[in-house]
């Protein structure tokens, strides 16, 4: 089948990469010449496993090709629009600019019969009002939201757990499902779930799973305060709950709590959004739940002043930028917030990370980068674990940083380390919500 894609960010560079390794034929399309050129150059403009490999194969076979001019997107059977919807710069709504900048550009390049399907978080209610104005093209609207994680985002977008369909009523409605599952055969053939749903609730299954699992970490990270003032561990605590299988064990990960492009700007849309519709209250936990989550932060960093006695001109290196492993993500990073505020408080902070120093070079240009590990230890008075990377959970041990370190002090933003190991060669470990 022939598919374009609008909008070749984290998700839509992989979705166009994807699509074309399970056989179609793509064009992805953006505004940003850089971005294109680095992508038809086989080259992905971000970290991502496994995407260099799939464009490069994608390109080789002559099924994938990308442009910044859209009117590629003339002849596709099916138009993707995958661009970013961030938080307003002056609120917590989502911002739609780039979504309808898309569509405005596409509608030249669609005939009679196209399918123009969603994947970007929109709020809900935005489905229905793209729907109109693409109505007198003769195309059809889908929402068809995406819900891969970075880090996993090839194999979330070729084999994803479910997939979801939100159509207009009628014919027009058939036919577009029909025409996704054919875009999505191989994973329809595995029997992977394939969900049928109007606009709003294909909208709101998206938002709705990503609060979903922000309140999941927040929960924890509430028990994590509760554990703190009273010598519980939080992690046992969540080993035994998640042995229940209706709770389950994954996303009770306590720590600094959740950042990244997606959850943390995702719940206050969803929450801006359920206040215009007149149902704030039904949502008003999720601000419950940004708050837990932002404190979370102000733990890790209390715990290290409180362990060194205070951290102004002290060496503290910070392990860990992006906002979470597998990814040069930045965005939203919990890491870098903790490693901004030390730094606040006259610390002597060095930053290292496997994959996202230049990014946050960019964004925090004050603080100091050490891509090589051992260096960033050397002589540093205390270490704070904040994105879970092997490099540092697995692969440093206690001895190895003690030949390094000056002081004896780890706190563990992300509860990666055995502490007991840590504790018997000496150190002081400090966990979140763990005596
Ligand atoms: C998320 C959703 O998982 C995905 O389905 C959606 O499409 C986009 O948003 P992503 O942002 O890539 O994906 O990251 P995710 O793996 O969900 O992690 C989000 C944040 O939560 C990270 O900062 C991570 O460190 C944190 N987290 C995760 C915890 O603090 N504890 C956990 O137990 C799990």
């Amino acid at each position: 089948m022939r598919v374009s894609v609008i909008g070749c960010g984290y998700l839509g560079a992989v979705h166009a990469a994807a699509m074309a390794s399970i056989g179609h034929d793509v064009v992805g399309i953006d505004v940003d010449p850089h971005r294109i050129a680095l992508l038809a150059a086989g080259e992905p403009p971000f970290f991502e496993p496994g995407l260099a490999e799939i464009l490069t194969e994608g390109i080789a076979s002559g099924r994938l090709a990308f442009t910044t001019d859209v009117s590629a997107a003339s002849g596709a059977a099916v138009h993707f629009i995958g661009v970013g919807t961030p938080q307003q710069a002056d609120g917590h709504a989502a911002d739609l600019t780039d979504v309808h900048a898309a569509i405005d550009s596409l509608i030249p390049h669609l005939s009679p019969g196209d399918l123009v399907a969603g994947k970007s978080t929109v709020p809900v209610g935005t489905a229905a009002s793209l729907a109109e104005r693409i109505a007198p093209t003769g195309a059809t609207l889908a929402w068809n939201p995406e819900f891969l994680r970075e880090g996993w985002a090839v194999q979330d977008t070729i084999d994803p757990d479910r997939l979801v369909a939100g159509v207009p009523a009628g014919a027009a409605g058939e036919r577009a499902a029909d025409i996704l599952r054919e875009v999505y055969a191989p994973a329809v053939a595995k029997g992977t779930p394939f969900i049928v749903t109007d606009y709003a609730t294909a909208e709101l299954v998206k938002v709705s799973a990503n609060a979903f699992l922000a309140t999941k970490i927040s929960f924890i990270n509430a028990m994590a305060e509760i554990a703190e003032a009273t010598g519980a561990d939080v992690t046992q605590l969540a080993d035994a709950i998640g042995h229940d299988a209706r709770i389950g064990r994954r996303f009770l990960g306590a720590g600094i709590g959740f950042g990244g492009g997606c959850l943390p700007k995702d719940i206050r849309a969803f929450a801006a959004r359920a206040e215009e519709l007149g149902k704030g209250e039904s949502v008003n936990f999720l601000r419950e739940v940004d708050a837990i989550n932002l404190r979370r932060r102000d733990r890790a960093v209390q715990l290290v002043v409180d362990a060194l006695g205070g951290v102004y001109g002290r060496k503290v290196t910070v392990l860990g930028a992006a906002f979470k492993p597998h990814s040069d993500d930045i965005r939203d990073s919990p890491a870098l917030d903790v490693a901004v505020r030390l730094r606040g408080l006259g610390a002597d902070v060095v930053v290292t990370d496997p994959q996202a120093i230049e990014n946050a070079r960019r964004a925090h240009p004050q603080l100091t980068y050490e891509a090589d590990r051992d260096e960033a230890i050397r002589d540093a008075d205390a270490l704070v674990l904040v994105t879970e990377w092997d490099e540092y959970r697995r692969q440093l041990t206690p001895e190895h940083a003690s030949a390094l370190t000056h002081g004896r002090v780890v706190v563990d933003g992300r509860n990666g380390l055995d502490a007991a190991a840590w504790r018997a060669a000496g150190w002081s470990y400090y966990g979140m919500g763990r005596p």
